[in-house]
């Protein structure tokens, strides 16, 4: 009894550290397992907004230690170190390694979660076609280095562009990492869905208020955004909206060009909404989805709602224990559907493409 007891006051006052400042051993804040989390093109705008996002613990909880392996090429390195150095300025508890790199081996070391933003961004005047040829050979290396170095349980989100099509090179190229464990980035569509719907409809607690929008298919001009299972208040949302020729016309187009018209305002693509929609994606994935919750993932599913197999195609899901699940049985009306259509035919186009792309590289 009195072993077991002295066996519990070694374990308490133990080498735990607060991580709260409070110097106390028991304030329940112990420190965690680190999590490892990488950024490519952290010298970009992109990851100038995702590292205080992660830094400050809005990914796996405020009270989780993060090392942050940043990769960028050799041209960006005098910008890498000035993120450093504010990194290292901002003071932020939970950082305990950063690692700045140029090495992609030594970027996917031990990563849990990696954010591949990396790549070129789309200019005024450009589809996210015209980028595939700079993008694509990226996420070929890139998908043999993670095969390489990195644990087959990395999480791994591709933010550049063509988002969805970039995942699948990185998937045929990282035969070693589960494809359950590659996704693509359409929670930015999600995001604006949300927030169109709670803008038009002037709901109380604003896009707080408003859930389950789906964005169907291709992170591009053809994303089908979806707002017939959505609700707004607890109400349907057509019910909320009260104009269906709105729902399936403008709403839809918005969303579709909202990254071109931000581009066109800013001469620059999304970064601020982008970040903080990585961190939206991989938040949910880690922890989980809220009861009812349903988000919008580019992931490769099994041919769910008529989707291509073999290409990234953006679905409804919902996650829980580090896993996604595709949310079956929902109804898609004809409209929809057509366009859902029009989306697989672009992503199988694409990829054709890509392949295209590598092949002429290659020789
Ligand atoms: P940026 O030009 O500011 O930053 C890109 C960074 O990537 C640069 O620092 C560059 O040096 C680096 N880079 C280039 N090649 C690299 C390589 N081989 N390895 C590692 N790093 C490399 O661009 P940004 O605004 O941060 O956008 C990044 C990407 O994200 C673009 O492709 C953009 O189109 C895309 N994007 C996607 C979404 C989405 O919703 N999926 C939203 C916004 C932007
Ligand atoms: C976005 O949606 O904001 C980005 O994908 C940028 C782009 O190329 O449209």
């Amino acid at each position: 009894m009195r072993e077991a007891r002295e066996a519990l006051l070694a374990f308490y006052f133990s080498d735990f550290v607060c991580l709260c400042g409070c110097e106390s051993h028991r304030c329940g804040r112990e420190d965690m397992a680190a999590k490892t989390v990488l950024i490519t093109g952290a010298a970009g705008q992109i990851g100038y907004s995702l590292v205080p996002l992660i830094a400050s613990g809005q990914l796996f909880g405020e009270n989780v230690p993060v090392n942050l392996h940043l990769l960028d090429i050799e041209q960006a390195q005098g910008v890498l170190g000035g993120v450093v150095m504010e990194i290292e300025d901002g003071a932020y508890p939970l950082v305990r390694k950063v690692v700045a790199t140029t090495s992609m081996a030594e970027a996917c070391k031990d990563v849990d979660a990696a954010f591949l933003v990396g790549g070129f961004p789309r200019l005024a005047g450009m589809e996210r076609k015209d980028v595939m040829a700079k993008n694509v050979g990226i996420f070929q290396s890139m998908g043999r280095s993670l095969n390489e170095h990195a644990s087959p349980e990395i999480k791994v989100l591709v933010v550049a562009n063509p988002a969805n099509t970039n995942a699948s090179i990185l998937r045929d190229n990282a035969p070693r990492i589960p494809a359950a464990n590659i996704t693509a980035m359409t929670r930015l569509d999600h995001n604006r869905a949300l927030g169109m719907l709670a803008k038009k409809t002037g709901v109380e607690g604003g896009a707080s208020a408003v859930r389950n929008v789906i964005i169907w298919g291709n992170h591009s001009s053809t994303q089908v955004p979806d707002a017939d299972h959505a609700t707004v208040g607890g109400q349907p949302a057509r019910a909320a909206v009260k104009d269906d020729a709105w729902l399936e016309s403008e709403f839809v187009k918005t969303v579709q060009q909202r990254g071109a018209a931000v581009i066109a305002a800013r001469k620059l693509s999304s970064a601020m909404s982008a970040a903080n929609a990585a961190v939206d994606h991989m938040r949910s994935w880690v922890r989980g989805t809220a009861a009812g919750e349903v988000v919008s993932m580019g992931v490769f599913g099994n041919g769910q709602y008529g989707s291509p197999k073999d290409v990234c195609f953006s679905l409804p899901c919902t996650c829980a224990g580090g896993k996604w699940t595709v949310v079956e049985g929902l109804s898609v009306s004809e409209r929809v559907a057509g366009l859902m259509k029009l989306s697989a035919d672009e992503l199988i186009e694409e990829k054709a493409l890509a392949l295209q792309c590598l092949a002429e590289m290659a020789k």
